[in-house]
């Protein structure tokens, strides 16, 4: 269900993720429904004569849920949930329960569910807001809601400082780890994309592992490492991390900051971008705020432009102004273009063993200086990239 408020424009795009992000959770999307409001209906976010078409849908096709894309206020979501008699979710439920579906790691598990648990106390906090305003607001405390909501929330409090605490020794067990990666002085490699830009295939390709690859959003979810030697003989520690997807819950960008903040700790970001995507633009966006979020912007990046098998492209690689490669063309399901990248990865690392030479063992990369030369803006054709 996409509804657009005052004079934006209903957003397809969105909704057609929504359907693989539904997909992805397990639903089977079978009716899709759009609407325009000036403003959201306090009670029901879309007025009743629409709320009633939706009934009078979900009756005739016998559906099991209602997904809104627009987020919704625990009263109007409550008031949904009664008059449809289905289970209504919105876009971050969604996503939660996608994330919550595929965590494997123990780490994982805890930050997802720490993120469900801070959606819950933004929830309670905005429906105590709604109970104050129906009391007739400051000075009118008390009420059966309040001490239940006051218990839940404390209740909440505390699991969540739990959860915290044992994830930061976790975090800490990973940071050692890390050091001893840094003291074997491996070149470590991040992949990062939008969701379903192909980072697991490429990872699979580029390492021979076994990563779980499909078409389905979210499908990795914590980070995989693995040691990669390179036919030059060097050696690569390369990750596999979250897919970034647009308006990702707040909760969860702070509940995985940790796995992601790990990825600025990377010497160098292969950013994968799905060539074949129609918004492909507006992902290569949404991937440089959160890499900006979390301090990865500086890390010196090749753009790896993959799918060119869906849209004809060529393998090919180009370089940025300092010489370095700094984007690349390829698929990762055909391998076509794959030695471009390998070479990529050659260059990096002799240019890293080049600069820690001449600065005895400082940790300074001049061929990286410049990073601005390694981000790559596309335009949106995707035919316009033939250069
Ligand atoms: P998340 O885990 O959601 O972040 O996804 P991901 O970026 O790891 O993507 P994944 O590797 O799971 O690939 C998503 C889908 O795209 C799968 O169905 C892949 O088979 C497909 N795919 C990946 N690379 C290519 C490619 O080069 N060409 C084509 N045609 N399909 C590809």
């Amino acid at each position: 269900m996409g509804v657009s408020f005052g004079r934006v424009p209903i957003d397809l795009r969105s909704l057609d993720e929504l359907d693989s992000l539904a997909s992805s959770a397990g639903y089977q999307p079978v009716e899709r429904l759009v609407c325009r409001r000036d403003r959201p209906d306090a009670a029901l976010s879309v007025g009743s004569g629409k709320a009633e078409e939706i009934d009078a849908l979900v009756e005739s096709c016998g559906a099991d849920a209602v997904i809104f894309d627009n987020l919704l206020s625990p009263v109007q979501q409550r008031n949904l949930n009664r008059l449809l008699g289905v289970p209504v979710l919105d876009r971050t439920d969604l996503i939660l329960d996608i994330f919550a579906q595929r965590a494997r790691s123990n780490e994982g598990k805890l930050q997802v569910e720490l993120a469900r648990i801070e959606h819950q106390l933004t929830r309670l906090v905005r429906g105590w807001t709604h109970l104050e305003r129906q009391r007739g607001g400051i000075g009118q405390r008390g009420g059966p809601g309040e001490k239940q909501i006051e218990l839940d929330r404390r209740m909440l409090d505390t699991k969540a400082r739990q959860l915290r605490s044992r994830l930061e020794k976790l975090e800490k067990q990973r940071r050692t780890r890390r050091r001893s990666r840094d003291r074997r002085e491996a070149f470590t490699v991040s992949l990062v994309g939008y969701t379903n830009a192909g980072k697991s295939t490429l990872f699979n390709l580029l390492t021979g592992a076994g990563t779980y690859a499909a078409d389905q959003l979210f499908a990795t979810l914590d980070t995989l490492t693995r040691r990669l030697r390179l036919p030059s003989g060097d050696e690569v520690v390369i990750s596999d991390t979250v897919g970034f997807v647009r308006d990702l819950p707040h909760q969860l960008v702070e509940a995985f900051r940790a796995t992601l903040e790990e990825t600025a700790q990377a010497d160098l970001l292969l950013h994968v971008v799905d060539a074949s995507a129609p918004d492909r633009d507006e992902q290569v966006e949404q991937v440089d705020k959160v890499l900006a979020e979390i301090g990865a912007d500086t890390v010196p990046t090749v753009v790896v432009l993959n799918k060119i098998d869906q849209v004809g492209l060529p393998a090919e690689a180009q370089r940025g102004p300092c010489g370095s490669i700094s984007r690349v063309s390829l698929s990762a399901v055909t391998g076509e273009g794959i030695q471009a990248l390998r070479d990529a990865l050659v260059e990096r690392i002799a240019a890293r063993r080049a600069s820690s030479e001449t600065t005895e063992g400082e940790s300074f990369h001049p061929d990286f200086a410049s990073v601005a030369e390694n981000k790559c803006h596309f335009s949106s054709s995707p035919y316009d990239e033939r250069v």
